[in-house]
């Protein structure tokens, strides 16, 4: 972490949210206004390296094509003496990821209402023709009154139309291994439906408060995305419909081509409360 920096650009460091290998995620007010905002910064010195810098760029110009109430509003990017730094809409909770860690069956009472914004986020971005590449529930941000917003486009790319399919792939793996669809593994083409894969992995991750596959490296993980059957979502979640955990089931197919083209059926199920059998409740934390 950078101490004793009050300043960078124009805006007065206020605290600090997350310090990550690279980045550190700061509340921050601007000089001449009283607004909060988020900041990822990426501070001057050993780890601002080109490639980094031109990360953050990328997420701030991606991030500024975006409007949509559910995924973070970007405003603003600079670089200079005080490092690089993108400025967005500052939303204050824990992430989804954090959440879950607390226990995923608390969150269980508001989920379908949690999920139905999260993949109306994610689905707006398809629709724009952006993949965003790194779906998990470390990058959304789940508010109490269940407001939602998608973050991180760190890693988004456009989706590759026509001819470009063919040359598209470098074959580097990037992405988080425990919700990476088997395409991304093998550095293929990518569309929105490996963003499905993952998103579906995190569905199959609140519901049953496990992923979908674990193992103890990430050859034998990356392993299972590629060949193995993921343990049965109703088994593990009685409370689940067999239809729903049928439809989880193929957005985590292998083959892109078997998963759901875009989330509407999947929101749509949700609405119509397709979920669960019996509506939960919600718990009771001090009773516990
Ligand atoms: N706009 C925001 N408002 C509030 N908190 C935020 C905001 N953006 C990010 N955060 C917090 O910081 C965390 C990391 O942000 P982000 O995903 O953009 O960075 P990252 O490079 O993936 O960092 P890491 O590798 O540490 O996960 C988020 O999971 C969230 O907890
Ligand atoms: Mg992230």
């Amino acid at each position: 972490m950078s101490t004793g920096r009050e300043f960078v650009g124009p805006y007065r460091l206020f605290h600090l949210i997350r310090a990550g290998a690279l980045f550190e995620i700061w509340a921050v007010r601007p000089v001449a206004e009283n607004t909060v905002y988020a900041m990822k910064w990426l501070p001057p010195g050993v780890h601002h390296s080109r490639t980094a810098a031109a990360e953050l760029k990328h997420e701030y110009s991606v991030g500024k094509t975006l409007d949509h109430p559910s995924v973070i509003k970007t405003f603003d990017y600079g670089t200079g003496k005080d490092g690089t730094y993108m400025v967005m809409e500052f939303f204050k909770t824990p992430n989804l990821k954090q959440q879950i860690n607390e226990g995923a069956d608390r969150l269980h009472f508001r989920l379908e209402a949690i999920l139905v914004a999260a993949a109306k986020a994610l689905d707006y971005m398809h629709d724009q023709g952006w993949v965003h590449r790194d779906i998990k529930p470390d990058n959304y941000l789940v508010r109490e009154d269940n407001e939602v917003r998608l973050i991180d486009f760190n890693l988004s790319q456009k989706i590759k139309k026509g001819l470009a399919k063919v040359f598209g792939g470098k074959g580097k793996i990037q992405g988080t291994y425990s919700y990476m669809a088997p395409e991304q593994i093998r550095g293929k083409h990518l569309d929105e439906r490996s963003d499905i894969y993952s998103f579906g992995c995190m569905v199959y991750e609140l519901l049953t408060g496990k992923l979908p596959f674990t193992a103890n490296n990430s050859n034998e993980l990356l392993n299972k995305h590629l060949k193995a059957k993921p343990p049965q979502l109703s088994v593990l979640n009685k409370n689940v419909q067999p239809e729903f955990a049928t439809l989880v089931n193929r957005m985590l197919a292998k083959d892109p081509a078997d998963r759901p083209g875009t989330l509407k059926e999947f929101m749509v199920d949700l609405k119509r409360g397709r979920c669960f059998y019996i509506k939960p409740k919600p718990v009771d934390v001090d009773s516990e």
